[in-house]
């Protein structure tokens, strides 16, 4: 069965589909949905059917699936109404604002028994590919560390990411799809406790920065930090094994593994007069016992999302963004917005 699409929200996302997913075979955009049919610009010669109102489309467009790109807040509604109108419905992420939001579209999926996913398109990013298989592989020997950072000096937030009763800020706008990520490349472990930091350094009402820390049962502490006024970043990755540090500058995957000939068990025998004052621990490496090694290939290719949805839709193929991966990061977040506001860390069982 082709999957015959309706686009509901023509933004900035909706936009970027239309663009992305009609290069999938077996994908056919039918229909588009926009409250503001100003924002239906650029695709007029393609002849899709346009609508002003969902529940429009849902009742009279000729489609099977419904791909949702609206505004975070709108999520839960949507989903419910496509469901009940018999369609499939691909969500853009968060899937809901909170584990509550999810099951109620949940019981409105399974009752329909409609296909429902979310896109989850940054496990699908390079970056995050290589690091998941350094760390999985152990390449890096038993890992015990792994940051991954996101920060920009670009400050403020725009448009409705601005205002909680939309579902803005960074946490549901990034901070899903860095904890999707952290639990993809932690599969197999058990996460303890969360803790968090959670704050908005210069917008209004939500947050624009967040740090949080997931204690895994293998080990591994993985920190996840986003801010959006970092005038000097970090590397976007740095995860450290006992044989190797990973580190990743920027998306582009400009990085490399840093190991060492000699294992950390040839501190020089002195104490060395350094600039932070005499010490053995914290001397320099003598020349030549860092080196790095390049970063690994690692083949992705994003459109994977839409080709894994036309076969999950045929019963073809089991669906590769699962719901309840999906429910256990909704749960994760509500875990760190607690956690930032009690100052304790929420502890998974
Ligand atoms: N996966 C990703 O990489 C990624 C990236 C950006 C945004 N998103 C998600 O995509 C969604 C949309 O974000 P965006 O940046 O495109 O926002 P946007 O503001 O650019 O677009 C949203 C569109 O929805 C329309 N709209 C609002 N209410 C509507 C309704 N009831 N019916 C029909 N249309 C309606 C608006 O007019 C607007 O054109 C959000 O959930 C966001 O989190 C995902």
């Amino acid at each position: 069965m082709k999957v015959k699409l309706g686009i509901v929200g023509f933004g900035g996302m909706g936009k970027w589909h239309e663009k992305n997913a009609i290069r999938v075979k077996d994908v056919e955009i039918i229909a588009i949905c926009d409250i503001n049919l100003d924002k239906i610009v650029g695709v007029e010669e393609k002849g899709y059917d346009i609508y002003e109102s969902a529940d429009d489309m849902f009742a009279k467009a000729d489609i099977n699936t419904v791909l949702l790109t609206v505004p975070n807040h709108l999520h839960k509604e949507l989903t419910i109404k496509a469901a009940n109108a018999g369609l499939n419905i691909i969500d853009e992420k968060p899937a809901a604002l909170n584990v509550k939001e999810f099951d109620e579209m949940m019981a409105a999926v399974q009752e329909n028994k409609v296909f429902f996913t979310v896109h989850q398109n940054r496990r699908w990013d390079r970056d995050f590919r290589i690091v998941k298989k350094l760390v999985q592989e152990k390449e890096l020997g038993e890992v015990f560390t792994i940051e991954s950072n996101l920060h920009t000096a670009n400050g403020r937030i725009h448009e409705w990411h601005l205002y909680k009763k939309y579902g803005g800020g960074m946490m549901y706008d990034w901070g899903v799809h860095l904890i999707d990520q952290a639990m993809q490349m932690m599969e197999g472990a058990k996460l303890l406790s969360v803790f968090a930091d959670i704050k908005s350094i210069i917008n209004d009402e939500v947050d624009d920065y967040f740090n949080v820390a997931l204690k895994f049962d293998n080990g591994i502490t993985y920190h996840i930090e986003l801010g959006t006024y970092f005038l000097k970043y970090q590397p976007r990755w740095l995860a450290a094994g006992d044989r190797g540090t990973v580190y990743i500058n920027t998306f582009a995957c400009d990085g490399g593994i840093a190991r060492t000939s000699e294992l950390l068990n040839k501190l020089p025998a002195q104490i060395a007069e350094t600039v932070a004052g005499p010490t053995r621990q914290f001397a320099p490496q003598p020349a030549g016992v860092l080196y790095d090694d390049p970063l690994p290939e690692v083949e992705t290719e994003w459109t994977d999302f839409y080709k894994n949805v036309v076969a999950a839709i045929n019963g073809q193929e089991e669906q590769l963004i699962k719901n309840s991966e999906v429910r256990e990061v909704l749960s994760i977040m509500e875990a760190a917005f607690e956690s930032s506001e009690t100052n304790q860390a929420v502890l998974f069982s």
